[in-house]
């Protein structure tokens, strides 16, 4: 049996039809940018999500440099984030001239260690962005309570956690802002590139649609300088059709997840992820701590079964950031588990069996 990593295609065929259908109106239409699709995709997912301004772009990466920006970071100042993430949420605060403050990770639940932040704020810092990572909320309360005590803006990063959830609230409404990722293998993904900004400040709202449109928000009245950050019609209609499954897709995750955590369980060579209380985790991935990570990779591998790490060198750790001198005793946690954490197979349509031969392949090579 093979199993992949994700199966774009499985999810493809069982709404085929509606897609077709979806990308073929907008070729009729030619709307290629902007217009009525990509209007319609931003209302459908603020109330879907429960917030007054959806503002698409065209990837997370832009949504995250794009409310940086608009809160008016730049050179000499600090944003403080996570040093277990894609680059993203480090190279967007570079990209605006500002340095970016890493933080350990919580050694149970891999996200920011929210103890250790007050100790990286410095009269520098100009915000925060925590991730929360492979769908798990990070801990707000304790974000909020720190943001509140120093003034400082949290920007939530939740590319990997569409309508995860902590003591009932979403991930981005917590914030400033949310930014999103609409990137192909995401919980809500696209069939390219693509993303969005959330916020319930209409202000920020108005600064950010402007820049992401070239600093105007009327034709040929550029207000400001800004960037080319679009939605495309194809991608807004794709997702608009996609948008009507994700709350089914997000529980089929989290069925799988249990599926996976009562057969691994009583593995002694194998931590399973452990959902913070009181939130909804929507497990983007699966994330295992493994003995001996890179053999179990290549075994399963060999049976078949894909894998992948998120991610195999913690941000501080990579080439890119040699010029903050940084010491790696300083994330600990995030340089020991970048060795043990792998990504087993994780998307909604995952079957029984499909699991169990992964399971069993696990049990098999620790046997
Ligand atoms: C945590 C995190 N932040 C930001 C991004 C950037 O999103 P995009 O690939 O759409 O630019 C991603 C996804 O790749 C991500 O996983």
């Amino acid at each position: 049996m093979k199993v992949p990593f994700v199966d774009l295609k499985a999810q493809y065929k069982s709404i085929k039809e509606e897609i077709d259908e979806a990308i073929q109106s907008v070729l009729d239409e030619t709307a290629f940018i902007g217009g009525d699709v990509v209007e319609s995709f931003e209302k459908s997912f603020a109330d879907l999500y429960g917030v007054k301004h959806c503002i698409s772009t065209a990837n997370g990466t832009d949504s995250l440099y794009i409310i940086m920006k608009m809160l008016g970071i730049g050179p000499e100042d600090e944003v403080i984030t996570v040093a277990n993430s894609w680059i993203s949420s480090s190279e967007t605060i570079s990209q605006t001239g500002a340095k970016p403050v890493f933080v350990d990770i919580d050694p149970v639940f891999y996200t920011i260690d929210e103890n250790e932040i007050e100790s990286k704020i410095t009269d520098k810092t100009k915000a925060i962005i925590p991730v929360h990572l492979y769908g798990q909320m990070c801990q707000m309360n304790k974000l909020m309570e720190i943001s509140e005590k120093y003034n400082l803006p949290i920007i939530e990063d939740c590319a990997q956690s569409h309508f995860s959830e902590f003591n009932g609230t979403k991930a981005g409404l917590f914030g400033v802002a949310g930014s999103f990722s609409f990137y192909p293998g995401k919980n809500l993904g696209a069939y390219g590139d693509a993303g969005c900004i959330i916020t319930n400040n209409e202000e920020l709202a108005t600064k950010f649609r402007m820049f992401a449109r070239h600093g105007a928000l009327k034709k040929h009245h550029h207000e400001i300088e800004g960037i080319n950050s679009r939605l495309d019609g194809i991608q807004a209609a794709i997702l608009s059709v996609k948008l009507n499954y994700i709350h089914k897709w997000t529980e089929s995750r989290i069925k799988n997840a249990e599926f996976y955590s009562k057969a691994l369980s009583n593995i002694r060579q194998i931590e399973i992820p452990k959902v913070r209380n009181n939130t909804k985790h929507s497990f983007h991935l699966y994330v295992i701590r493994a003995e001996n990570r890179d053999e179990l990779a290549a075994h399963l591998e060999k049976s078949g079964i894909s894998t992948a790490i998120h991610y195999p060198t913690a941000l501080p750790n990579l080439p890119a950031y040699n010029y903050l001198n940084t010491n790696s005793e300083d994330f600990r946690v995030a340089s020991k588990y970048q060795n043990e954490i792998l990504s087993i197979p994780m998307f909604p349509e995952l079957n029984d069996d499909e699991m169990t031969y992964v399971t069993e392949a696990i049990k098999k090579f620790y046997s």
